[in-house]
């Protein structure tokens, strides 16, 4: 499934981070673009090395704003297909434009979609672990065949932490007796040492386990999910929240289902009444955040009344049902106060 030639890292912003060092080599400094909706994590990594210039881009519009958009000769311009609908052909329209700057595609929330397979970037990008079931892992790849970047450190520990975590679960799950805490810690232990990594190569399980996933069957699950959640929770729709989308084009399957609030009181009171029935949401992403923001007034409102409601492979039809039932419920709450 993986592009034939392709180098794989623990993470992907240790391969962003990997791109630049491998295109920084002039005098002239190379300037990062991002979109004003992103992960600010990643950017906060970003900005310890590189300027980082924003450009508006949010998913309430088929394409980014390209007239916020102005690279230098040399600069990495990211685009990301956000929450996985968006299409090629804006971005493919643009590239033929600018052919002076890299670009670096992120299909983090659909790394297998025909845009990704169909890419004509100068480097595709994919964290792997947001979409399947592996402990760490991204990928990288150059539709133009430039040279890739390889990881320089070996595989990194937090791969196996989460790995732990991952197993302890699963026995928790089955009814053994283990506590929550025991692999809740693993799990942020892991995560924590991950998000460190700035050069690491993926773990060997990882790489070993890539080849053995079924991973257009557990794509097509995530999208029968998203599918199923959005007819039972449209019929009863609500003023206070929305799905950011109902339909998505052939050849994509979102990220999960993106839920918009009329405000971030409601969507905090969403999130506190899923988290007291174990539904556990997402916010992709909060700004500002380690003191980073795009200052784009409309992402960081965006950001304060977004909730990504997971529904992806580790879901079953029942779980669906019973996430879709909780929030019909949150809705006549609200309704009726
Ligand atoms: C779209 C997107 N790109 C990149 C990343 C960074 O991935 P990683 O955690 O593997 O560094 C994330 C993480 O949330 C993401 O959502």
């Amino acid at each position: 499934m993986l592009p034939d030639r392709h180098e794989l890292f623990s993470t992907a912003t240790a391969i962003l981070l990997s791109i630049y060092q491998l295109l920084q080599t002039g005098k002239v400094p190379v300037r990062v673009h991002l979109p004003s909706l992103f992960c600010m994590h990643v950017a906060s990594h970003i900005q310890k090395v590189a300027e980082i210039c924003w450009y508006r881009d949010l998913p309430t519009e088929l394409t980014p704003n390209f007239e916020t958009l102005h690279p230098n000769p040399g600069d990495l311009v990211v685009a990301v297909n956000l929450f996985g609908i968006r299409q090629q052909q804006p971005w493919q329209d643009w590239l033929q434009h600018h052919q002076d700057i890299v670009l670096i595609e992120d299909h983090t929330h659909d790394p297998f979609s025909n845009w990704a397979r169909q890419s004509t970037a100068h480097y595709a990008i994919a964290s792997l672990r947001k979409t399947l079931p592996i402990p760490d892992g991204a990928v990288v790849w150059s539709p133009q065949y430039l040279k890739l970047p390889k990881p320089s450190l070996p595989q990194s520990g937090g791969a196996y932490y989460k790995l732990m975590a991952m197993l302890l679960k699963r026995a928790f799950l089955d009814g053994a007796e283990i506590s929550k805490d025991t692999y809740r810690l693993l799990q942020t232990q892991g995560e924590k040492y991950l998000s460190a990594e700035t050069d690491a190569g993926v773990s060997i399980f990882t790489r070993e386990i890539l080849n053995c996933l079924n991973i257009l069957e557990l794509r097509q699950q995530r999208e029968g999910n998203i599918k199923q959640f959005l007819e039972l929770v449209s019929i009863t729709e609500h003023p206070d929240w929305t799905p950011l989308f109902k339909s998505w084009f052939p050849g994509t399957v979102p990220f999960n289902s993106v839920l918009v609030c009329k405000n971030n009181q409601i969507r905090e009171k969403l999130r506190q009444f899923l988290i007291n029935h174990h539904i556990f949401t997402a916010i992709h992403w909060q700004q500002p955040l380690e003191g980073i923001s795009s200052h784009d007034p409309i992402a960081i409102d965006f950001s304060n009344r977004i909730l990504t409601v997971p529904l992806d492979y580790r879901y079953s039809s029942e779980d669906v049902a019973q996430i879709s039932t909780k929030m019909n419920e949150f809705s006549s709450i609200l309704t009726t106060a």
